[in-house]
């Protein structure tokens, strides 16, 4: 290092001093720092920021970065909005042509599932919803692979699917349950193709980027890649994959261990779990100018934190939601956020059944050792998770809190992922969690769970249900050996494919949410319009539609009853069984 060097290392860290420096969300000077991301994604030039920085550079990066230097110093560094459009319009290529449709080579006409179903509309539209992975495959042009630095997306081997609209490429946790869907549709061999290309993130990166862009790189989202190849082992028998690709499903669970792991006392004892925790500075370059202008009413030195914790909110995959802003000075304002000060159930338990998995998959191998080292790591998870996140008195596991100490009593269905994850070690839970649901009344709703019972126009709220969350709980309260538990995870599972069902026969669609406070209706709120496709929903409604094919039925409930009168004739139901 030189003396000038040093020098400027100096006064930088002098400078910085009073503010944390975080670096920035990524190394791309035009996909994700700078002046042209700045002054582009401020003129708001598109609806959706995430536009500009998904548009492929027409030529280099260096020339186009040099045009933009003399075009910025024309202007005095504020260069008008019709000369930025006409900038953009010459030195990039619109969105998607760096994509090509796919059409999946193993999509056959009539997958046996299909002859389950016993309703025939229900049949029908889960023929449609099968040809729709034609809709959703695409597969990446070779140009990203030979001129990577043109693009914001980073090359993948193999065609995958997409969720659709906006989200132009694949997502982390979507891909579970859009590879359960394809399980369903008997499309292992597009399983395989999504998981290596994960795979080959990991090789890379050492953890799963939230999707294949340099924007999404420093943060991943719900790790449920371990599931994923359980799920296609489970399916094929295709153990020679798994061991080519073992040492990469450990690594991204080194990433959680090492990145995201936090120490906390209770009772005078210390656990380790584990939190989402993005310590990246700047604007998210795909939500830009709503971050920018968010940090804009806080002090300048809290802005890099403020980033940071919507990086990691980002990560949960719950962007955004009142949960993120709990004990925050403004619960309502997003700039309350504090993801990285909440210990998640729904993160731990997606952890402790992926080191369930990993013993298991060593087992599978005959390496006893790592077998057992897994086992352990489980068994102490286990036990931090019912010491910190389980609560006696309510029946469930809530959020813990680092800085007041005390959990988060607050509904929300990840609230039960233990038991979807299996991660418990009493079978009554299953119980208990149904008394809880009950207690919060959350069976009143008969078009979906909500998301949580709080009305803030963040998508992750009331009146908004997703897929994911159905089948967190859906699918829980299946594990149960009660009967009558049984039964309301088949009424919960009719209800969501009632919805979904409903809402497709109006709108020809299948959507990434839906409202269900006024009957069933597509979802809203939160940083863009609510997108069609949509790859998890569609994937949860197979896998429903596959489990219950026999009982499912298209039409709505008779009456309008009241919500109260609704449970009761339920629980009466289920006494005259
Ligand atoms: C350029 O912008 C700076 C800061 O906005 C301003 O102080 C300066 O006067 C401008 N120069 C010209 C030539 O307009
Ligand atoms: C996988 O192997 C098991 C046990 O060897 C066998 O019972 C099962 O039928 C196989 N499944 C497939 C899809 O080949
Ligand atoms: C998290 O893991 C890293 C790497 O193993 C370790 O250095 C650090 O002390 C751990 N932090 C906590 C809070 O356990």
């Amino acid at each position: 290092m030189s003396t000038y060097q040093l020098c400027l290392l100096l006064l930088l860290g002098l400078g910085l001093g009073a503010q944390e420096a975080l670096p920035p969300p990524c190394d791309s000077p035009v996909y994700c720092h700078g002046e042209l991301l700045h002054q582009v994604q401020m003129a708001k030039l598109y609806p959706d920021d995430k536009q500009f920085v998904d548009m492929p550079m027409a030529s280099h990066p260096d020339q186009v970065l040099q045009a933009f230097r003399s075009l910025a110093s024309a202007h005095n560094h504020s260069v008008p909005r019709p000369q930025l459009q006409a900038f953009v319009q010459k030195h990039f290529w619109p969105v998607g042509l760096e994509m090509q449709p796919w059409v999946p080579e193993d999509w056959t006409d009539s997958p046996r599932f299909l002859e389950k179903i016993a309703d025939a509309r229900l049949r029908s539209w889960a023929g449609q919803l099968h040809q729709l992975w034609k809709k959703l495959g695409k597969k990446m042009k070779i140009d990203v692979l030979r001129e990577p630095e043109r693009f914001s997306l980073i090359y993948q081997r193999r065609p995958f699917m997409v969720p659709g609209g906006r989200f132009r490429e694949f997502y982390y946790w979507d891909s579970y349950w859009v590879l359960e869907g394809l399980l369903v549709s008997e499309m292992a061999g597009t399983a395989k193709g999504m998981l290596q290309n994960f795979l080959d993130l990991v090789w890379t990166y050492g953890h799963v980027p939230n999707g294949p862009r340099v924007y999404y790189l420093q943060r991943s989202q719900p790790p449920l890649l371990a599931l994923m190849m359980a799920r296609y082992v489970a399916h094929t028998n295709d153990t020679a994959f798994l061991r080519d690709n073992i040492r990469a499903l450990a690594m991204e669970l080194d990433f959680w261990a090492e990145k995201r792991n936090v120490s906390v006392s209770v009772g005078g004892r210390s656990y380790v779990l584990n939190r989402y925790h993005v310590p990246y500075g700047g604007p998210r370059p795909e939500s830009y100018s709503k971050d920018a202008e968010l940090a804009a009413a806080v002090p300048e030195g809290a802005r890099e934190a403020l980033w940071a914790e919507l990086k990691a909110g980002a990560e949960s995959g719950w962007d955004f939601s009142s949960r993120w802003l709990v004990g925050g000075p403004d619960p309502s304002s997003l700039s309350s956020i504090r993801t990285s000060k909440l210990v998640p159930v729904d993160l731990n338990a997606f952890l402790c059944q992926a080191e369930g998995l990993m013993s298991s998959f060593y087992a599978l191998l005959g390496n006893e050792p790592e077998a057992t080292r897994y086992r352990n790591l489980q068994a102490r998870r286990l036990a931090a998770i019912q010491a910190v996140l389980w609560d006696e008195e309510k029946g469930a596991w809530f959020d813990y809190d680092l800085e007041h100490e005390k959990k988060n009593h607050e509904f929300y269905p990840t609230n039960l992922t233990p038991l979807w994850a299996g991660c418990f070690s009493d079978p009554a839970l299953a119980d208990r969690a149904l008394k809880y649901l009950e207690d919060s009344e959350i069976l009143t709703y008969q078009h979906g769970i909500p998301t949580s019972l709080r009305k803030t126009g963040q998508q992750w709220d009331f009146p908004n249900a997703w897929a994911p969350l159905q089948d967190l709980v859906i699918r829980g309260l299946a594990r149960s050996p009660s009967p009558k538990t049984q039964e309301v995870a088949f009424q919960l599972a009719q209800n969501w494919i009632q919805t979904n069902f409903h809402v497709y026969s109006q709108k020809s669609a299948m959507f990434e949410k839906y409202d269900i406070s006024s009957g069933a209706q597509p979802g809203g709120g939160g940083e863009y319009e609510v997108q069609e496709g949509f790859g998890w929903t569609n994937g949860l409604a197979l896998m429903l539609l596959d489990r219950y094919g026999d009982q499912l039925r298209s039409a709505a409930p008779p009456a309008p009853l009241q919500p109260r009168c609704l449970a009761a004739a339920l629980v009466l139901s289920l006494l005259l069984r």
